[in-house]
């Protein structure tokens, strides 16, 4: 039976709908508005309708039931200035044959070989870490990623391009996310944001289509992600041409280290806070490891390392928000969906949603024990998505993240530097607003390692 109901919502206000709302506070108000209304929120943001979707039955529906019958929202559409045909944003017959051409390069016994990378610049870190300094977490979390995706996705020796290019990406994102993206002919007034973002994209390129041409000259094969790039084959044996090579590696950049440095990030934070959670990590990491430092083959026995990762992305979730435009009238939830409308699925609001988990906003890894995420309804905890769309670094993600915390936690220990709030901006990625100072302690009876 089809749905014919309007879902209910907020009153918005003439001629911004509930825009203003949102833009203040985005991850209260539609925390508020699921609590408020339901399942299925409506609510107006600019000329666009959206519907927030706050069930995991709805959700799954959405993400992989009618995944056939969305495509992705504006505003991750909005990123193709940067990331272009890459995986985050295409669609269709493409992106399925994109998809199947990257896939195995992030397999499981693929990514595995990355682990000595991310701990060899993980120990790097861990080496400026002096005893009682206060650090800017966020900054090191996001300088130790760019230099793993540059090794692991472009080889050793174009790392410092390859961090170029994370300042660029920075660049390039800081003008996309002002609301002065909504001016009209912006990007042909002659003004030095323009100036910058220009230059920003020439060097991307130049340094990307530069590694591609050197990598093709050379032809063989450096076991990093493009080296599987280059190689892979579709159905009738071709591979991509330059501007697919581009685009996926603007787009791996991209998608691939701010995400895993916030999950680590916001790790650390919450250790900081609950002294028993660092204990009971230490404690894990000096019993597995002995003092050594962690390795691929360490991760499955690191069950409380991973559990501190899991609990960390789904308090603070990097991806807080996925986005979908219905291509088709449908019906969700017994709500009717109109061909255009805005999807929204707010990990934020899932995640710390009652109805699924005891003290919603209590850090509590050890809930994650007993294989909580086979017992929770599919489509509750996301952090890396669901359906074919789901996340294709979420191994690597995972790997990652817990093998740094590894190392670091091993060592040390994370303290509240004085006066630091944390405070959060949502845009893409759930970023702390502010700095995330904390103090680092070298840790008392670390089991000591002299390799
Ligand atoms: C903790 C770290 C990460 C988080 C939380 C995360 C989260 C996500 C989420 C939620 C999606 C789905 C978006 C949607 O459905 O619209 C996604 C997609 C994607 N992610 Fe990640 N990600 C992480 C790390 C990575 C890494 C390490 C890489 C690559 C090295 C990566 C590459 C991608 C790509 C290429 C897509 C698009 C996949 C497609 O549509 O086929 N991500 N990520």
């Amino acid at each position: 039976m089809s749905g014919t109901k309007t879902p209910p919502g907020p009153r918005g206000r003439f001629p911004l709908g509930n825009t203003l709302d949102y833009i203040r506070d985005p991850l209260g108000f539609l925390t508020r508005c699921a609590r408020e209304y339901g399942d299925v929120v409506r609510l107006r943001l600019g000329v666009d309708t959206y519907y927030a979707l706050n069930h995991p039955a709805l959700v799954e529906e959405v993400l992989r039931a009618r995944a056939d019958a969305v495509i992705k929202d504006k505003l991750t559409r909005g990123l193709g200035p940067i990331v272009g045909q890459g995986l985050l944003t295409s669609e269709g017959a493409f992106w399925r044959r994109q998809r199947k051409l990257a896939q195995p390069a992030f397999q499981h016994q693929a990514i595995a070989r990355y682990g000595e990378v991310m701990v060899e610049h993980a120990l790097r870190l861990r080496a400026e870490w002096l005893d009682g300094r206060p650090r800017d977490v966020h900054e090191d979390m996001m300088r130790l990623t760019v230099g793993i995706v540059a090794k692991t996705l472009f080889n050793s020796e174009v790392a410092a391009e390859a961090e170029d290019i994370g300042r660029s990406l920075e660049v390039m994102m800081a003008y996309y996310l002002v609301p002065a993206k909504f001016l009209p002919f912006r990007e042909r007034l002659p003004t030095r944001e323009n100036r910058e973002f220009r230059a920003a994209v020439r060097r991307v390129d130049e340094v990307i289509y530069g590694i591609i041409a050197r990598r093709r000259a050379e032809g063989n094969d450096t076991g990093d992600l493009l080296s599987r790039l280059l190689a892979a084959r579709d159905d009738e044996g071709s591979g991509m041409t330059d501007r697919q090579l581009r685009d996926e590696c603007v787009t791996l950049f991209l998608a691939g280290h701010e995400t895993t440095a916030l999950t680590l990030t916001y790790a650390f934070h919450l250790l900081a806070h609950h002294p028993a959670a660092a204990g009971r990590l230490a404690a894990e990491l000096d019993e597995v490891l002995a003092g050594r430092p962690p390795t691929a083959a360490d991760v499955p026995d690191l069950a409380y390392t991973g559990w501190v990762v899991r609990e960390s992305m789904r308090l603070y979730p990097p991806a807080w928000a996925i986005g979908r435009q219905a291509v088709e009238d449908m019906d969700v939830g017994g709500y009717r969906v109109r061909k255009g409308t805005q999807l929204i699925v707010s990990q934020w609001v899932l995640h710390r949603d009652p109805r699924w988990f005891d003290d919603p906003d209590a850090f509590l890894p050890e809930r994650w024990d007993n294989d909580l995420v086979r017992r929770l309804p599919r489509g509750t905890y996301l952090p890396f998505g669901d359906g074919p769309r789901v996340c294709i670094g979420n191994h690597f993600a995972m790997m990652e993240a817990v093998l740094i915390l590894a190392t670091l936690a091993q060592q040390h220990r994370t303290a509240p530097a004085p006066g630091q709030v944390l405070e959060l901006s949502p845009s893409i990625t759930l970023r702390p607003k502010s700095g995330t100072r904390m103090v680092v302690h070298a840790r008392q009876g670390a089991a000591p390692w002299t390799g």
